[in-house]
């Protein structure tokens, strides 16, 4: 199987914390790989360290067949690695269409800010946001500002996209619409790495399952494999199923 990412060995530590130990992941173009485990596992960590944000301590990281283990945040981003984060924050005085057009520019430094927004428009069409494009990205609603990010991330022309938690904080018809959004992105051929928590949006979008428990992974393989795997259930999903429990009940 070809393959896009490839991790061997993969480890990184915060002073006394081991938040990734040993991963082995590879990635093959076209998949849209679910990364799953409890709060605290070392998922945004994983994207974190892909992305040169916090370097790996050992180990190494293959993109497109290049070493990419010592490289900076930008220069993943210019190679085709884009990501969403977590905790959204746009530049809040900068219009929609302004966070866009700055994120095509930090990814691609030649283009002209003219093009730049032109590109920024056809990406906020895309996420539904046309509308809001010249209002400023602070107005803008929680299920705004998570599509606001992933219109930044297209806008940098992604091989590889990482979705983190996308759906976190989002109602059920809010989380219908960037499902389809998803699934729309995975038929365009972008290759997509998604955190996510909730399994119905799991096992809707994702070929292949990645689970990591205390900074490792501990099941990889086919969505409904990897669910009913018993150790998986132990670290993760009968977890989820007290909370899901104790909240409606
Ligand atoms: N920059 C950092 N400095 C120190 N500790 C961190 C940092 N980033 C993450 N951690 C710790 O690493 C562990 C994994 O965190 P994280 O990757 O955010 O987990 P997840 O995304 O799976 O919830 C946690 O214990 C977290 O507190
Ligand atoms: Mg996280």
């Amino acid at each position: 199987m070809p393959e896009l990412l490839r991790l061997t060995g993969v480890s990184r530590r915060f002073s006394g914390l081991q938040a990734l130990r040993d991963v082995n992941l590879s990635v093959a173009p076209g998949e849209v790989l679910g990364l799953i485990g409890p709060n605290g596992a070392g998922k945004t960590t994983l994207v974190n360290t892909i992305c040169g944000v916090t370097p790996a301590n050992s180990g190494t990281i293959l993109f497109d067949g290049t070493d990419i283990t010592r490289t900076k945040p930008y220069q993943a981003a210019r190679r085709g690695l884009s990501r969403t984060f977590q905790i959204v924050q746009p530049f809040a005085e900068f219009s929609a269409l302004d966070n866009v057009a700055a994120a095509a520019l930090f990814s691609q430094p030649g283009e002209s800010l003219k093009s730049a927004r032109e590109a920024a428009r056809e990406h906020l069409a895309f996420v539904g946001l046309d509308a809001q494009a010249d209002q400023p990205a602070a107005t803008l609603t929680l299920a705004m500002r998570k599509r606001l990010e992933l219109a930044k991330a297209l806008a940098m022309q992604p091989k590889l996209l990482f979705l983190d938690e996308v759906n976190a904080g989002l109602n059920s018809a809010e989380v219908e619409r960037a499902t389809e959004l998803i699934h729309q992105l995975a038929r365009s051929g972008i290759t997509i790495v998604m955190i996510e928590h909730l399994m119905k949006v799991v096992l809707n979008v994702c070929t292949r399952i990645v689970v990591l428990h205390n900074g490792h992974p501990i099941a990889d393989g086919a969505p409904r494999e990897v669910i009913s795997n018993p150790a998986v259930v132990e670290a993760y999903l009968g977890q989820q199923y007290a909370q899901r429990t104790a909240r409606h009940g």
